[in-house]
C-alpha cells in the first residue's frame, strides 16, 4: 500500500522494522483500513533482506483495542463468512516468517490481545491490560484467541478470560506465559527493540528456521515435532553462517554472517 495512514512504519536500527499502529482516536482499534495495510507492510517486511526482524506496536493508551465495533456493527452472517481479505489478511500476520516482537502498552483486547498472540515475543508494560472481551459483544474471539490463548495460558486462564470478558495485567500475562517480559512502560519499546537488534544479529537462516521448530511445538505431535526439528538442525550445517559462527567461536572473534 503506497500511503499507509493506519500505521506507520520505521527503520529505527539496523536490520530492525518497526511497525506502529496508528489510530490513537480509537484505540487502534483493528478497521480493515489497517488490517490491510500492516499485511501489506508484513509482506513487504517478510520479502525485504534488510529486515531480520519485525517490531510491533501501538501508543501509550492501547496496543489495539480490538477488531472496530463501529465497522463490524451492521455486518450480517455472510458478510463474516466471506471475508476472505480479513482472513488473510491475519494469515500473513501468522505466517510471518521472521521474528515478530509485540510492545504493548495499555489494552490489548479482542483483535488486539489476539494480533499480539502472533508475534513471537511479547513484552508489555506495566499496565498494560490483556483480554478477550468479546463475550461482552455476543460474540467470540474470531481471530485466534480460543485457540492460541489457550495454547499460551493453558486452559484454566483462557477459560475465565474468554467466558468472562474480564482482563488480566501484565504481571498475571507473565507468570500465565503469555509475554515474556515486563518493562516500565516507557522503556517497553526500548526493550523491545533492545531484543530485536540482539535477533537481527543472528545468523538470519538459523532464526528463520528457530522461530519454525518453536513453532511447531503448538502444532505437531512431539514426535514428529522432534524429527522436524533434527532435519532443520542438518539443513543449517549447509550454511556458510554455520561455518562462520563456528569459525568465530574457534577463533575467538565475533561472528560475520551474510544469511547464506
Ligand atoms: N472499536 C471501535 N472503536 C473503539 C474500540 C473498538 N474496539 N475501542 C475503543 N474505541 C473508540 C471508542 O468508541 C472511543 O471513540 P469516541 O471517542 O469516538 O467515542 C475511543 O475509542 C476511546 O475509547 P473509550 O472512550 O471507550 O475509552 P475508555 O478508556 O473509556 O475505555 C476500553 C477503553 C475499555 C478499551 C473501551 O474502549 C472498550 O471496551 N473497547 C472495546 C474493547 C472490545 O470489546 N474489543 C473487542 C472487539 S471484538 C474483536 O476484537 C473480535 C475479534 O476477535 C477479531
Amino acid at each position: 500500500m503506497n500511503n499507509p495512514t493506519d500505521i506507520l512504519v520505521e527503520n529505527p536500527k539496523p536490520g530492525v522494522r518497526l511497525v506502529r499502529l496508528n489510530r490513537p482516536a480509537a484505540l487502534n482499534a483493528l478497521r480493515g483500513r489497517l488490517l490491510e495495510e500492516l499485511a501489506a507492510a508484513l509482506t513487504e517486511a517478510g520479502e525485504d533482506d534488510a529486515v531480520r526482524v519485525v517490531v510491533l506496536t501501538g501508543n501509550d493508551r492501547a496496543f489495539a483495542a480490538g477488531a472496530d465495533i463501529k465497522e463490524m456493527a451492521d455486518r450480517t452472517v455472510a458478510e463474516v463468512l466471506g471475508m476472505d481479505r480479513r482472513a488473510a489478511c491475519w494469515l500473513a500476520y501468522r505466517r510471518f516468517p521472521k521474528p515478530m516482537i509485540a510492545a504493548v502498552n495499555g489494552f490489548a483486547l479482542g483483535g488486539g490481545c489476539e494480533l499480539a498472540m502472533c508475534a513471537d515475543i511479547i513484552v508489555a508494560g506495566e499496565g498494560a491490560r490483556f483480554g478477550q472481551p468479546e463475550v461482552n459483544l455476543g460474540l467470540i474471539p474470531g481471530a485466534g484467541g480460543t485457540q492460541r490463548l489457550t495454547r499460551a495460558v493453558g486452559k484454566a486462564m483462557a477459560m475465565k478470560m474468554v467466558l468472562t470478558g474480564e482482563t488480566i495485567d501484565a504481571r498475571a500475562a507473565l507468570a500465565a506465559g503469555l509475554i515474556a517480559e515486563i518493562a516500565p512502560p516507557e522503556l517497553a519499546l526500548d526493550r523491545a527493540l533492545e531484543l530485536a537488534e540482539l535477533i537481527a544479529a543472528k545468523a538470519p537462516i538459523a532464526v528463520r528456521l528457530a522461530k519454525e521448530a518453536v513453532l511447531k511445538a503448538a502444532e505437531m505431535p512431539l514426535e514428529a515435532a522432534l524429527d522436524h526439528e533434527r532435519k532443520l538442525f542438518a539443513l543449517l550445517f549447509a550454511t556458510e553462517d554455520r561455518r562462520e559462527g563456528v569459525a568465530a567461536f574457534i577463533e575467538k572473534r565475533k561472528p560475520s554472517f551474510v544469511g547464506r
